[in-house]
């Protein structure tokens, strides 16, 4: 009997209930999805047997589209206010069997409020939802895996391998590239445009356990795309160096995503354009360790996650290991001088190679 039950109105949320169920059978074996009653053996007794996967499943997904509450019958009465609705029997079912019901709300649509549903569902409308949007599908379709991973024990998730995650994460940060070069509204989208620099998502193992935030990408960097290639990327470089990694090894990434002019500073502006998209980046590529470069990724991280180091000074917690958790799981946090740091003062050089040791740890 299949695991995850996946229950959806047909003329509400087809489409996108395929594309759900084809990223699902990358992480799960087909056999654990239940998605069509249509896929039951030709003779047997439909409410029977849709009983029987219900009680069977572990995680129940409520599909809810924008039509979902309102679609009906050819003579105008609401499918839901009837008894032989099979989106209203299999909810009424899961709640009666106790099952972990995650609404998964579709093409912009809102949670049903309790008094639009029949009272043998009405208790749907307190469990908590998940939102697959059409623009973060991929960075949402791989939360909801997340969650369906942490709800099933764990023998039920695909022996996937590493390159099958490897693909997936890398198709997702694609997508998260699409959006960002057509982000025209970004604060640095003009400079963008009149200096003919490209936006820098981002660089690296796309599975990688480290993942360095830096400032912002310099001339270079928008020059061609990528992060760190100027005269810090060298010093980066050296420093795995000393830990036998290469940048290849890692993922890079930066606080803003675009250049701004002259190298200055990120402005709060800046910071709250980009920030969405670096957050994208981490639960695509689910790092271990986020190893912040300078005290602006640093203070960022640091306050987003509401750490306690939040206020302190680079100065004071620079290569100090600090536990967070994201939504995907435990994580820790190196906060790091930034490698311009050695260009300036030589003597940082060894400051920053000690404090790269920590980062052995995930190696
Ligand atoms: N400095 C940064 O912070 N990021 C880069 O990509 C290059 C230099």
């Amino acid at each position: 009997m299949s695991r995850i039950f996946i229950n959806y109105r047909r003329q509400d949320s087809e489409g996108h209930v395929g594309r759900l169920y084809d990223h699902l059978a990358t992480h799960f074996p087909k056999a654990d999805i239940f998605m069509d009653v249509e896929a039951l053996p030709p003779g047997v007794d439909f409410v029977d047997e849709l009983e029987h996967a219900v009680t069977a499943c572990e995680v129940f997904l409520a599909v809810i589209g924008p039509q979902w509450l309102d679609v009906t019958d050819e003579h105008g009465v609401r499918r839901l206010d009837q008894g032989n609705d099979f989106v209203r029997i299999e909810i009424s079912l899961a709640l009666k069997h106790n099952k972990l019901i995650i609404p998964v709300l579709v093409g912009g649509a809102k949670m049903p409020p309790p008094d639009r549903l029949p009272e043998d569902i009405a208790a749907l409308a307190r469990r908590s939802a998940f939102e697959l949007s059409h623009k973060r599908f991929m960075a949402d379709v791989m939360q909801l895996v997340n969650a369906i991973q942490r709800a099933l024990p764990s023998r039920s998730c695909k022996a996937s391998t590493s390159l099958e995650v490897l693909r997936r994460k890398e198709a997702a940060l694609r997508d998260v590239r699409d959006d960002l070069v057509n982000a025209i509204n970004s604060p640095l989208y003009r400079y963008r445009i009149d200096n003919r620099y490209f936006p820098v998502l981002g660089e690296g193992n796309a599975d990688a356990k480290i993942m360095f935030i830096g400032e912002s990408p310099g001339k270079f960097e928008a020059e061609q795309g990528k992060p760190f290639v100027g005269s810090s990327g060298e010093v980066l470089e050296e420093m795995l160096a000393t830990i036998n990694l290469r940048r290849q090894d890692v993922y890079l990434t930066n606080l803003l995503l675009d250049r701004p002019p002259d190298n200055r500073e990120p402005t709060e502006e800046e910071v709250a354009f980009y920030a969405p998209f670096v957050e994208r980046i981490i639960a695509i590529v689910q790092p271990a360790v986020i190893a912040t470069l300078g005290r602006f990724a640093m203070s960022y991280l640091l306050a987003k996650l509401d750490l306690p180091e939040k206020n302190d000074k680079i100065s004071r917690i620079h290569g100090k290991l600090i536990k967070a958790r994201m939504d995907y799981g435990e994580i820790h946090i190196l906060p790091l001088y930034h490698p311009a740091i050695v260009l300036y003062s030589a003597a940082q050089r060894d400051t920053l190679r000690k404090d790269f040791q920590q980062l052995k740890l995930f190696v």
